[in-house]
């Protein structure tokens, strides 16, 4: 490629201020650029022109603050001051499961390109982060062309986002890698320009043409969501057989071809992203004709929601096969820790079924409460972690917020009703709760009864099959 000619640093409209666009528009401001962001949600607007970040993600409201001060980074919900402004705009919006359908719901993306496009009457750049449809970037372009008054002038790039919820910030401004999909050397110029300061830690970038660029993003999210209902579809045969899924996660962890991350057996991913973009992925691949292709995403979404039902049948086990008027603490409503997203949250899932088989489910999340009441408002919540288990028959750590790991199974004892926990995420040490008289269960791993006579003094008994040498915490595959 030819050198890049020197240019001005551009200015950045980021148009969608959720976890994406926020976290976007706070890093780019970061990182030396100035910045407008944009949204439709006034009080969304509002709260970031304050200071605050209007969701729980680690370490960006500090980023924010920081941003601020600069005098970068500024905020509004008015688009012709957009398109006056920027030289690059990226649109962060989202694209939900639709409503009566797998597929992913374009709305708000028309409606931020729409919005642009009329009224941006010069040379720039509008650049997609949104998870989309394969050829929608294509079908944009068009659209955008004949709507601008800037006519061709105006062209659009493909950037996809791998950020994570609870690391967004990390993974914003040290990516594993940058891609872009561009129609012209123009805007491949221009994103380099705007990636510099990445690029120059070694940041390294692909550069495609816009279908690439799409398709990267869901195939990502398709083969993370694959490998945990992998070692979930072994979990099913442990079960079946007596096997250990921890131990089985652990030996295959050890092959570098394989690897541990993403490889955590329990109750399976969910949020607000990898559940509706597999489903999404297969609809556009029949719409495509190539259905047959990832006809396996249904079965990897089918093994996810089995966690799910499975994870009610040995809460219903502990608590001696009838969950009418039984006590249940469910701990964690979140659909990750480190997050208070609660959309397909598979703890919130299960509090749910329970709660419909008759349980008293009293939820408590470290950040998640709110929303999760929000959506399901007939459950109860605790304030601390104390208060969900207070008289609890049952404890489920749905969850694995570190709180709830590091735990006194002792403490907990002492407020329980009875001494039964289901470890839906793996997250426990096995041995130190039945070495304290814990029934404990969880998905994949065969039943231990409770040691507490058998134990050592330091409470522990030896766990059959452990790796000789190795803590329980070793066997973690995150
Ligand atoms: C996911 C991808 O990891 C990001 O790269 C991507 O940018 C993002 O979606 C997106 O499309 O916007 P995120 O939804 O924040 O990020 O969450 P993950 O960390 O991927 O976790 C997803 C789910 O999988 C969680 O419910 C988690 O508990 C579960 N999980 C993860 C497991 O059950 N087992 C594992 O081994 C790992």
């Amino acid at each position: 490629m030819e050198p890049i000619p020197y240019s001005p640093a551009p200015k950045i409209t980021v148009i969608g201020t959720g976890y994406l666009g926020a976290t976007h528009a706070i890093c780019m401001a970061v990182l030396g650029f100035d910045v407008l962001g944009v949204d439709v949600d006034e009080r969304k607007i509002a709260q970031l022109d304050a200071g605050e970040v209007p969701f729980f993600e680690p370490g960006l409201s500090e980023k924010l603050r920081e941003a601020i001060a600069t005098g970068r980074l500024r905020f509004t919900t008015d688009f012709d001051q957009a398109a006056a402004f920027g030289d690059v705009h990226f649109v962060c919006v989202g694209t939900p499961q639709a409503a009566n359908s797998a597929a992913a719901e374009l709305k708000y993306v028309h409606a931020a390109f729409t919005s642009l496009a009329s009224r941006i009457d010069r040379k720039a750049l509008l650049v997609g982060k949104s998870t989309v449809p394969i050829g929608t970037a294509a079908r944009l372009a068009r659209m955008v062309h004949e709507l601008s008054p800037a006519g061709v002038d105006l062209e659009l790039a493909w950037n996809p986002e791998f950020l994570r919820e609870g690391y967004a910030v990390e993974d914003t401004l040290h990516p594993d890698r940058l891609v872009v999909g561009v129609a012209s050397e123009w805007a491949e110029a221009r994103l380099r320009r705007v990636f510099e300061p990445l690029l120059a830690q070694g940041t390294p970038l692909i550069v495609t043409e816009l279908a690439t660029a799409e398709l990267v993003k869901v195939a990502a999210n398709s083969f993370l969501a694959t490998k945990i209902s992998f070692i979930n579809a072994m979990a099913e045969v442990c079960e079946a057989t007596g096997a250990d899924v921890s131990l089985l996660a652990r030996a295959l962890s050890l092959d570098s071809r394989i690897g541990g991350r993403f490889l955590k057996p329990g109750l399976g991913f969910g949020g607000g992203c990898l559940p509706k973009d597999i489903r999404a992925f297969k609809h556009r691949a029949e719409e495509l004709g190539v259905g047959q292709a990832v006809r396996f995403l249904s079965e990897v979404d089918s093994i996810n929601n089995r966690r799910r039902t499975r994870s009610v049948d040995l809460i219903r086990e502990l608590a001696g096969g009838d969950l009418a008027g039984v006590k249940v603490a469910a701990l964690g409503a979140a659909f990750k820790p480190n997050s208070d997203d609660v959309r397909d949250a598979p703890a919130l899932d299960v509090a749910r079924l329970l709660y419909l088989e008759g349980a008293a489910v009293t939820v408590y999340d470290p950040e998640a409460n709110r929303n999760a009441h929000r959506a399901y408002p007939d459950l109860d919540y605790a304030g601390s972690l104390a208060g969900a288990v207070q008289d609890a028959d049952v404890v489920a750590l749905l969850t694995e917020w570190d709180e709830f790991r590091r735990a006194e199974p002792q403490q907990l004892a002492a407020l329980v009703a009875h001494r039964r926990i289901f470890d839906g995420r793996h997250a426990l040490d096995q041995d130190l709760y039945t070495g304290l008289g814990w029934e404990y269960r969880a998905l994949g791993r065969p039943y231990q009864p409770s040691t507490a006579r058998a134990a050592t003094q330091d409470g522990r008994v030896p766990r059959p099959g452990a790796v000789v040498g190795e803590t329980p915490q070793d066997a973690r595959t995150t």
